[in-house]
């Protein structure tokens, strides 16, 4: 038996969530936009150019966020972590549980040499998501990111393959 998960209507939820819209870059919510979102995705894994996981639900495998390796440089061995969970999934450790997972797999899979990853100063879960995953404060980029009319310092970190 073929079984077909729609991860549609969770990447619209993402769309519409003022959480995630208010740190992250959103399509506009729209059906046609979240099908093409999925398609630029599978597109960039071909293409060596960012690599994504929708983190499931594990009985259902309903799609409840997001973790990416954005920006990936294969020969440079680098890539850019970033992640989203929608509201229902959130403060039950799932992000941290599949960004780990994925940090180990760019090491010990992909051979990858440093992960960035960068949040903004004010989404304080963001920030200990990067410190329970082990990246570590790196700097800080001035007025950065402009949220909710105001504009917000980002922290950067990094995690390396020789950190663990
Ligand atoms: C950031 C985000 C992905 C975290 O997802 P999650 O699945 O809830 O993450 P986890 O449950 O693994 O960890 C969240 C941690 O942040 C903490 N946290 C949550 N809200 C917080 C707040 N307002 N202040 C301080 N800590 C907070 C939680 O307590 C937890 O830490 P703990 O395990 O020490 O208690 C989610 O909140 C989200 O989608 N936010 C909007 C989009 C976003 O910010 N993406 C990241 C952009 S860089």
């Amino acid at each position: 038996m073929l079984w077909f998960i729609d991860d549609r209507p969770a990447v619209l939820a993402s769309c519409t969530d003022t959480e995630i819209r208010r740190w992250r870059h959103r399509p506009p919510a729209d059906v046609a936009e979240a099908d093409a979102y999925i398609r630029r995705r599978a597109l960039d894994w071909a293409r060596d150019e960012r690599l994504t996981w929708a983190v499931c639900e594990p009985a259902t495998g309903a799609m409840l966020g997001e973790v990416s390796l954005d920006h990936l440089d294969l020969a440079m061995g680098t890539a850019e972590a970033a992640c989203w969970a929608l509201p229902q999934a959130r403060g039950a450790g799932m992000t941290t549980t599949a960004l780990a997972a994925v940090t180990r797999f760019a090491f010990g899979g992909l051979g990858l040499h440093r992960i960035s990853y960068l949040w903004a100063a004010g989404n304080a879960a963001s920030g200990r998501v990067a410190e329970k995953c082990g990246f570590r404060p790196e700097g800080r980029l001035r007025d950065a990111w402009t949220a909710d009319g105001r504009r917000h310092d980002v922290l950067v970190t990094g995690l390396l393959a020789t950190d663990r």
